[in-house]
Formats: structure tokens, C-alpha cells, sequence
């Protein structure tokens, strides 16, 4: 290099860094500005209160809401940790790169968020559809029992939403922590609060049966993912 190639260059970094502190000199806080906090509190401190700013209207029935929302968003919590086997032995699955936590962090908003929806009144099953619930012993209540057993106590369905809506809120505690160990006990809170609202909706006679409940998601979970790779 010349020396005249040295001596712009230098110049060009002297005046680079001047610029530097010239503008940090203009713009005033000293301190460095935290991201905005995603955190429910500090947000409904900001929000003005009372009424909502339109009308809610659905789009789906419950059952739809479930099977094309909750669950496969809920899957992005669930999926994120757990144990896989490989060629080499069992190894724990959990999250690592940024796409991995962003990955949970839709599932905790879309828990978080989503669970509010529950609370706009639709109707529980596409119209025509009974669900499982003919004949004696049928396992699922009917659209229409559903809706009596709410209407009968609108307190105890809201109690089952606030329920999913705190789990989406420690999975986004976790996000923000990056806590890859507390996911999993999250994992079973998730569960947790989506039979406890199925058992008392959907199929109350299961009450008792936890084992055979467990099983019985899991088998939907495989229908719903198998139907939705089939398209
Ligand atoms: C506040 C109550 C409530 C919560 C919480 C809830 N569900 Fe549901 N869910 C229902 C009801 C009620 C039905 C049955 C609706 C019907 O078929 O009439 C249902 C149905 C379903 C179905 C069946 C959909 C279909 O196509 O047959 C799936 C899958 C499901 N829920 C998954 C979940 C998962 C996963 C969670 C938790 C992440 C969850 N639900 C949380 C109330 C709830």
C-alpha cells in the first residue's frame, strides 16, 4: 500500500469513529435501550382498559379450532424436548439454535393468545357433526351437552382456558430464559391442562381412566398428523 493509500485509510477511520461519537453524542440515552418486553403484565399496564376495540367473531367450531390451531401449535412445546433413539444409542432432543426456541416461542403465543378464543361463542362441532356420542356408553358428549354443561357453569370453562392460557405464559418465561429443563415439566403442564378441560367437555366418562386417556390423545395426535400428511 502507498503511503498515500495508508493515510486515506486512516483518515477514513479517524472520521468514521468521530461520526461515531458525534452521533452518540446526539442521540440522548446513555443507556442502551432494552427490547420491548413481551410480558403479559407489561403489557396490560400499556393497554387502555374496559371494552375490546371490535367485535369477535369465529370462524370455526371448537372442534376445528382444535385440530387446525391448538394442537399443532401446542406441538411446537411438545415436540421440542424429548428422547429420541438413534443408530448410536437415546439421546434428549432440546431446543439449541434460535429457529429451535423460536419455534417454541409461537407455541407458547399461540397458547398464551389462542386459549382467549375459547372464550368466543361458537359452536363446538361443524354443524351435522355429533361427535362420538350415540348409542349407550358412547365415549364423547354431545355439541349440544357440551353447550348445556357450559352454559350450566360458564365460570369452570373460563377457569379451563385461564388454565392453557398460564401454561402458554411459563413456556414464554422459559423462552425468554432459554430453561431447555423446564420445558419438560411445561410439556406436562401443556397436557395437564388440555385433558383437564377434555375430561370434563368432551369425554367426562374418562374421568377415571387416566391411562387409557393418555393414550387415547396420543392415538388422535397420530390421526390428525397422519390425515394432515396424507394431503
Ligand atoms: C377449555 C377447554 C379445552 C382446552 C383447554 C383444550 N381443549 Fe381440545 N377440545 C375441547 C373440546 C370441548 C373438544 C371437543 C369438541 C367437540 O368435538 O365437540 C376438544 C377437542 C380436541 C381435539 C379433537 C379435534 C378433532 O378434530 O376431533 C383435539 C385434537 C384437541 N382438542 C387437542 C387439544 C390440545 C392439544 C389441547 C392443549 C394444548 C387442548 N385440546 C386444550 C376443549 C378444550
Amino acid at each position: 500500500m502507498t503511503q498515500q493509500g495508508r493515510f486515506d485509510r486512516l483518515f477514513a477511520t479517524v472520521s468514521l469513529s468521530l461520526f461515531g461519537v458525534l452521533t452518540s453524542m446526539c442521540s440522548s440515552p446513555a443507556k442502551p435501550v432494552p427490547p420491548p418486553a413481551a410480558s403479559a403484565t407489561a403489557i396490560s399496564t400499556q393497554m387502555p382498559s374496559g371494552q375490546l376495540w371490535g367485535d369477535m367473531k369465529p370462524v370455526v367450531s371448537v372442534k376445528e379450532l382444535m385440530r387446525d390451531m391448538i394442537d399443532p401449535f401446542a406441538d411446537n412445546i411438545f415436540d421440542a424436548v424429548g428422547t429420541v433413539t438413534t443408530s448410536n444409542g437415546t439421546v434428549d432432543k432440546a431446543p439449541k439454535t434460535e429457529a429451535d426456541w423460536d419455534k417454541v416461542r409461537v407455541g407458547a403465543v399461540s397458547m398464551a393468545e389462542g386459549a382467549y378464543l375459547l372464550k368466543i361463542p361458537r359452536p363446538f362441532a361443524p354443524s351435522g357433526d355429533e361427535n362420538n356420542s350415540q348409542g349407550p356408553d358412547a365415549p364423547e358428549l354431545s355439541p349440544a351437552a357440551i353447550l348445556a354443561k357450559l352454559e350450566r357453569d360458564p365460570v369452570l370453562w373460563n377457569a379451563k382456558i385461564e388454565a392453557l392460557r398460564n401454561v402458554g405464559l411459563e413456556v414464554l418465561e422459559i423462552v425468554r430464559q432459554k430453561d431447555a429443563k423446564a420445558l419438560w415439566d411445561a410439556g406436562e403442564d401443556l397436557d395437564v391442562a388440555c385433558e383437564n378441560c377434555h375430561l370434563e367437555y368432551w369425554y367426562p366418562g374418562e374421568k377415571d381412566l387416566m391411562p387409557k386417556l393418555n393414550e387415547r390423545i396420543r392415538a388422535l395426535r397420530e390421526k390428525v398428523e397422519g390425515a394432515s400428511k396424507k394431503k
